[in-house]
């Protein structure tokens, strides 16, 4: 009986615990109920009205029920006669019509959310990017009328502040899926279609986004960041990010780039103004300039990206990067070189 008794209450606390994290008591920073753009504002609203309609049919449910049980120990059986069977006829009738009136009311007014999100969007975008996914990670193409204008970038969305971006989704491989709780609800990127979602971020930050359908082994390490700049701020990065990769500025980093070039490295990744094209993993013209490596696994420091070279399987286990065993010292210069990518 007593352990019965603890299983009960491990259940209770965890259901607690469960409740708590799902209406955002935990950490606030990635959170559908923190919005910080139009999308994730009503979305927010919808989620707002849900919980507190839910909430007040639970409680009068759960006050009835008690109310009854209380009753029906008090009184002796109570005599059935027309009247009290008239009397509960009609109460069921109320409380059905009440029901299918509740949940055709929040059945509407998610149908006029998603309507006003899409109307919201209909304007001429500010900003395209092709957000393209690939177990497991993104790449976000800025595009541009000329194509040596257009840009990509790896595991990191820079927008500017308060422009509406349209986001056209592609995938490479399976389906994934966009969400960035903050900034707008999910869409998935499907094979042979390409989707859409807008994002219009109110104040410049650093949003948290990752792929919110099962994609295979690392789904989990598929996130991505958004990151909100004022204006000229995110003309500034657009612009660096359109110069071809700095040219080695001493030995070490030049060492670096002979091995990058004379190991498997350069067979899948591109570094532009090198001989580097290989077009199966991430672009690094910028690796140094990005905050994460590994699609948000590891921040972007000199020994996590001599350890994710080393052994990525260790670190994403199933990813698609091999192992490249190289001398200490090579690793070295060539953790110097891709760091020096700003
Ligand atoms: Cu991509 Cu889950």
């Amino acid at each position: 009986m007593r352990v019965r008794a603890r299983a009960v209450r491990e259940f209770l606390v965890r259901g607690a615990l469960a409740a708590s994290v799902l209406a955002g008591c935990a950490p606030p920073d990635q959170s559908a109920l923190h919005p910080a753009g139009m999308h994730a504002e009503r979305i927010a609203g919808l989620i707002t009205l849900f919980i507190v309609v839910a909430s007040v049919v639970w409680l009068t449910v759960m006050g009835m029920l008690a109310f009854a049980v209380v009753r029906g120990r008090r009184r002796t059986a109570p005599a059935l006669d027309d009247a009290s069977r008239r009397r509960a006829r009609m109460a069921v009738l109320a409380a059905v019509s009440l029901t299918v009136l509740i949940l055709a009311g929040l059945f509407g007014s998610d149908l006029y959310v998603g309507r006003a999100i899409a109307a919201s969007t209909e304007a001429e975008p500010e900003l395209t990017i092709t957000v393209t996914g690939s177990q497991w990670w993104w790449e976000a193409r800025y595009e541009h009328v000329e194509a040596q204008m257009q840009v990509s970038t790896v595991n990191e969305l820079h927008v500017p502040v308060g422009r509406r971006v349209l986001i056209k989704l592609d995938t490479r491989d399976v389906i994934h899926s966009m969400w960035v709780p903050n900034l707008n609800g999910k869409q998935d990127l499907i094979p042979g279609y390409t989707n859409t979602i807008w994002l219009q971020v109110d104040s410049a930050g650093v949003y948290e986004g990752q792929c919110a359908e099962y994609c295979g082994h690392q789904h989990a390490r598929m996130r991505l960041l958004v990151i909100a700049q004022p204006d000229a701020e995110f003309a500034a990065w657009l612009a660096q990010q359109r110069r071809p990769a700095a040219a080695p500025a001493d030995s070490l980093q030049r060492r670096g780039l002979d091995v990058f070039l004379s190991s498997t490295c350069a067979m899948c990744h591109t570094i532009r103004g090198t001989p580097a094209g290989g077009r199966v993993g991430p672009e690094l013209t910028h690796l140094g300039s990005r905050r994460t490596i590994a699609a948000g696994t590891l921040a972007n420091t000199p020994e996590n990206l001599a350890r994710w070279i080393r052994a990525p399987q260790q670190v994403k286990p199933g990813v698609r990067m091999p192992a490249t065993p190289l001398a200490a010292e090579d690793l070295t210069a060539l953790v110097a070189y891709l760091r020096s990518l700003q």
